[in-house]
């Protein structure tokens, strides 16, 4: 057994220059005993052959160690558990021979450094948002007096140097030290160094500023803007008690919801003045036409329908756009509040987190017809804000006779309805989404029906995971109805 000896746990140098001699030797990640001491005078003090000397080196193999593969290993080494050595090794031997290694599932020391690293990334984020600074005195210095802060964090990992200077980037202004148990870093404005952990008893105290930074929190919570399980997957409770603001949050919380029923049961108001109708004079036409001839005629009528009675309030009609000759159709809900301004479609938030999909899928937005289930804005009055309203069956029946009409028109190869009002629309069906996710439902007029995810539904998810899974396969979705769109065709 060969032992290999570092200085301390997170010892980057020493662990570096013990990994490339080793994997030059190809030794198995099983001849290896990994230690932690407070010395480490000789690297590979009881290696029974040490990996240097010119001979050896002349039959060694060469090493092949990507800037990424190192920035992960140098991340992974910040692990707690005393395995992350014999992981990161027998992942770098492997890397050797394989460079797709990490990807295969059935690896499991892969499998391991990749959820680690998760696991570090994270807690690196969690300590990048929820450090909080106190003030501790001041520091003369050349140019006057500088203030000094402290703060107490407990991270899960090793990461305090990991994250030591994205704080000095941020903070530079100030001398701080960040205590933790698994180490400190401190800043003097122009030096970062880092001693040993400490425990909570060196936590500073509370101070005036506070008190300033908890009536600061509590004037920009927004309570129409909470959702508790999003705050609390967010900023989990193990954070709170280091947390100067988290003594405000569950009274902020109750009273958001306390103003939330008393929001939701107010009598409605009236519309803002900019959401009044433009043409409020020419709803003449009640019943839909019946001899629309072409997309122009189709477009023009659909901004005197009166079918239904969301056009009362809604602005205008936002009916769809893009070439007449597209293959490839999206159709959305109903316009927003944001779309009912404009009079365009997918310009609002939604609007944004599509474009930015479609480049990420590779698509061009102005190649692409993008419509409506429904064409009118449907909304509830509340003060200043018009909440919007998931638009009933009628509602979508309703307006079917102008996405009938658009499909006429545009005779698309495929479509992809963006969520489950668009689907119900086209194809009747009110299953759920995932359900249908990736299926090709045929159409009726030999066009092929495809489902994915609502943007808004993306926007509304967390941040987390569970979002970045979603608009993953959102973007494969989308690639997936452009490459069915551009399959070798018959004419259209
Ligand atoms: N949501 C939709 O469904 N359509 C739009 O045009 C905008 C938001």
């Amino acid at each position: 057994m060969n032992q290999i000896t570092l200085s301390h746990e997170t010892d980057v140098d020493l662990w570096r220059a013990a990994v490339r001699p080793l994997l030059a030797r190809r030794l198995p990640p099983e001849s290896l005993s990994w230690r932690v001491g407070q010395e480490a005078p000789d690297l590979f003090s009881d290696m029974a052959e040490p990996p240097r000397g010119k001979t050896r080196l002349a039959v060694t193999h060469p090493i092949r160690i990507t800037k990424q593969q190192m920035a992960l290993c140098e991340r992974v080494l910040c692990h707690t558990d005393p395995a992350r050595f014999h992981h990161l090794y027998s992942v770098l031997q492997r890397l050797q021979m394989d460079p797709h290694a990490l990807d295969d599932p059935g690896f499991h020391s892969g499998k391991w450094v990749r959820a680690a690293d998760q696991s570090i990334r994270r807690d690196r984020h969690k300590m990048h948002a929820f450090v909080r600074f106190k003030k501790v005195g001041d520091r003369p210095s050349s140019e006057g007096a500088r203030e000094v802060f402290a703060a107490w964090f407990e991270p899960d990992y090793r990461i305090v140097e990991l994250t030591a200077a994205f704080f000095a980037r941020r903070f530079t202004g100030m001398d701080w030290s960040i205590l933790t148990p698994y180490g400190c870093s401190h800043w003097n404005g122009e030096i970062l160094s880092f001693s040993p952990g400490v425990d909570k008893t060196h936590a500073p105290d509370a101070d005036v500023l506070e008190s300033a930074w908890t009536t600061y929190y509590s004037s920009i919570f927004n309570p129409s803007r909470v959702k508790i399980s999003a705050m609390m997957s967010e900023m989990p409770k193990k954070y709170w008690k280091n947390l100067p603001e988290a003594s405000v949050i569950p009274h902020l919380i109750q009273e958001a919801e306390h103003q939330k029923s008393g929001f939701m049961s107010a009598p409605e108001t009236a519309p803002h003045k900019l959401a009044r109708k433009i043409t409020p004079d020419v709803y003449a036409l009640r019943a839909t036409p019946k001899h629309i001839t072409s997309w122009d005629e189709a477009k023009q009528a659909a901004e005197r329908c009166t079918s239904c009675a969301l056009h009362q309030c809604a602005t205008q009609t936002v009916f769809g756009e893009g070439p007449l000759n597209a293959d490839l159709m999206l159709v959305g809900e109903q316009p927003g509040d944001r779309e009912d301004l404009t009079g365009r479609v997918f310009t609002g938030p939604a609007g944004e987190l599509l474009d930015k999909a479609l480049i990420a899928a590779g698509l061009d937005r102005r190649n692409l017809y993008i419509t409506n289930a429904v064409k009118h804005f449907n909304f509830a009055p509340r003060g200043k804000i018009r909440l919007h309203r998931t638009p009933t069956v009628d509602e979508i029946k309703s307006c079917k006779y102008w996405l009938d009409l658009e499909r006429k028109f545009i005779r698309p190869r495929v479509i992809l309805a963006l969520g489950k009002t668009a689907l119900r629309s086209l194809t009747g069906y009110s299953a759920a989404l995932n359900s249908v996710r990736g299926q090709k439902i045929s159409g009726l007029n030999g066009d092929i029906i495809l489902a994915t995810y609502h943007p808004s539904y993306l926007l509304r998810l967390p941040h987390g995971q569970a979002r970045a899974e979603a608009c993953r396969k959102f973007t494969a979705d989308l690639s997936q109805a452009q490459s069915l769109a551009d399959a070798p065709q018959m004419m259209k």
